[in-house]
């Protein structure tokens, strides 16, 4: 009998997301990050899904992180930040290794100030949930297991 190994799936938290929880907490909400990698890690688990996360303040490193992942990860889910209104790097990396991929946004990038209505990188990707907090990322995790199966 063959066994069927877990589907791999990379969440990638941008810049200033390691101050979730104090950072502008009426707009970004007041679960950590480390709370809410373990919300993800929960529920990956239910969903049969095997989860890695990662956070970095630098765009270098966040198209390593990407660049690394081909071929050894089934989806990425990805909260660029501030990156997903100026790096076309991030959209080159997520290019380059077509790895399917949803972006993800805590806030509403609609509702708020003209420059982060703008996404370099929401026609490339898969989809885009913007704007029901730590649900966007739990969704997006939901949305994956669908996608994949
Ligand atoms: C964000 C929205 C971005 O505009 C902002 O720069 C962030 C977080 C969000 O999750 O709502 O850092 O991606």
């Amino acid at each position: 009998m063959k066994i069927k190994k877990n589907k791999k799936v990379l969440v990638i938290h941008g810049p200033n997301l390691n101050l979730l929880g104090k950072r502008e907490v009426s707009v970004y909400g007041k679960t950590t990050l480390r709370e809410l990698n373990t919300l993800l890690k929960k529920e990956a688990k239910k969903l049969n899904l095997s989860l890695e996360t990662f956070q970095s303040n630098s765009e270098g490193e966040i198209v390593n992180k990407i660049n690394s992942s081909l071929g050894k990860v089934d989806f990425i889910i990805i909260n660029p930040a501030a990156y997903t209104h100026t790096s076309v790097a991030i959209r080159d990396a997520l290019l380059s290794v077509e790895i399917p991929t949803i972006e993800v946004h805590l806030s509403n990038i609609f509702a708020r100030e003209e420059f982060r209505k703008k996404s370099l990188i929401s026609d490339v990707v898969k989809g885009v949930i913007s704007g029901l907090g730590i649900h966007s990322y739990l969704l997006a995790l939901k949305a994956v297991k669908a996608l994949i199966s």
